[in-house]
């Protein structure tokens, strides 16, 4: 029987992914923080996911505003320059050469920019939708820590939002310009426009805040912006937190995803957790290698956020999800496109080890049970233990795979933890 996995899928704005697997957003940590700009590194590592049969590659976060960006060496846009287009267009090429999409997951990072990142001064604050601290944990510990690394944001002014707005247009335009196929808002992980959709930190109540709706406001104005410049064919998705179903929560963000769509929206891809509690790296709930007789219910259950793809697709039956985080093996990416929770499947650290993970997934004549790649949690440094820091774990297992994506630039094999 044919794989569902290699069915392509249609995005309302045309393009076309030729099949289920997407790279997932992972910051490389390789830009030089002097301009910000993708470096010879960027082409080495893209050059092998570009070989890697993928049916789209989603960059690592770009942050669009210089002042502030999530790390140091991230890569960062700012106004709209045209003289940077070439090595934009270099970069989209080489993701491009074998004909799969490339999108640019454009980011904010608003409370949860580090100390030294980004041109601001060292001593400059942070800001957010409201003045609201990150909680790093308990204790005395976890509250210097906050203060070194992120210090307390102030509250953002309409200017300020305004400005963040149009910072994002002119990232999406120049990406659109340098022949990009579509930029994903980074609107999960606890980074700006999260913080904004939330009513945990946005206790704003101008229209910016108050309702499900006015927190959503700067989301949809950021999209519905962009689509006024850049080409109708070109796509613009967003990467979004999960919700307890049963919660307020929940239906807050059904209004919300309801208002994306209506923006104009090509997918949704579901992840979850933040600086302070980091879900996305499920280090409590990594898959195990996939026996034989597994059902595909259980399978399915391979996916971090499968639960929350599930109830936001009886809400939105027609919209694209993609559901990224745990997912390792055919089987279990199979489950999810038949379950139908989600029709694109993102992986991230798989990816890292093995750059042209979809071609062992999708080659049948692979049997099943070697169809998978089973990554053990990255061992942690004994002394962590002794810290009162629930975001530690991941740092490390991020570090990890950040030095892997390193290795790719550097033209090393790459290998798990
Ligand atoms: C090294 C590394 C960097 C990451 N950077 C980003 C990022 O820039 N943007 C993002 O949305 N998610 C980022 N993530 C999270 C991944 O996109 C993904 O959600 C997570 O790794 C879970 O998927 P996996 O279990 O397939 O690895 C990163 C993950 C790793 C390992």
């Amino acid at each position: 029987m044919a794989l569902a996995l290699s069915d392509p899928v249609k995005l309302p704005c045309g393009l076309e992914l030729p099949n289920r697997f997407v790279k997932a957003a992972m910051a490389e940590m390789m830009a030089d923080p002097k301009d910000g700009l993708p470096n010879e590194d960027f082409i080495e590592a893209y050059g092998k996911w570009a070989e890697g049969s993928w049916g789209a590659i989603l960059t690592g976060n770009v942050q669009v505003d210089l002042e502030y960006v999530g790390s140091t060496k991230d890569p960062s846009t700012g106004p709209y320059m045209k003289k940077n287009i070439e090595i934009w267009r270099l970069f989209a090429d080489t993701c491009q050469k074998k004909g799969t999409p490339a999108i640019v997951q454009i980011c904010h990072p608003g409370r949860q920019s580090v100390r030294g990142a980004g041109r601001r001064g060292l001593f400059t604050q942070t800001m957010a939708p409201s003045a609201v601290p990150m909680n790093m944990g308990n204790g005395l510990l976890a509250k210097f820590v906050r203060w070194l690394v992120f210090g307390a944001p102030r509250e953002m002014t309409v200017e300020d939002i305004k400005r963040v707005i149009d910072l994002f247009v002119d990232t999406a335009r120049l990406m659109a310009d340098s022949g990009f196929a579509g930029v994903q808002l980074h609107g999960a992980h606890g980074y700006l426009l999260t913080q904004f959709l939330t009513s945990k930190t946005n206790f704003r109540t101008d229209e910016y805040g108050g309702t499900p709706e006015k927190r959503a406001k700067i989301v949809v104005e950021i999209i519905k912006a962009i689509r006024s410049v850049v080409p109708a064919t070109f796509c613009i998705g967003i990467k979004l937190n999960s919700a307890d179903h049963n919660s307020g929560d929940f239906d807050a963000t059904v209004r919300q995803i309801e208002l994306l769509i209506k923006a104009g929206i090509d997918f949704l891809e579901v992840s979850g957790g933040s600086a302070e509690d980091p879900k996305m790296m499920g280090r409590d709930h990594l898959p195990k290698k996939v026996e034989a007789k597994k059902s595909e219910r259980t399978l399915a259950r391979e996916a971090f956020f499968i639960d929350f793809a599930t109830q936001i697709r009886k809400h939105f039956p027609d919209l694209v999800l993609m559901v990224t985080g745990g997912i390792r093996s055919r089987r279990g990416a199979e489950a999810v496109v038949h379950s139908k929770a989600g029709d694109l499947v993102g992986i991230g650290r798989p990816a890292v080890i093995n750059p042209k993970f979809p071609q062992l997934l999708l080659d049948k004549s692979v049997p099943d049970e070697e169809a998978q790649l089973v990554l053990a949690k990255v061992p942690l440094p004994g002394w962590i233990k002794f810290l009162d820091l629930k975001a530690l774990g991941a740092g490390v297992e991020t570090g990890f795979y950040v030095t892997q994506i390193q290795r790719l630039a550097k033209g090393l094999a790459t290998f798990g933890p």
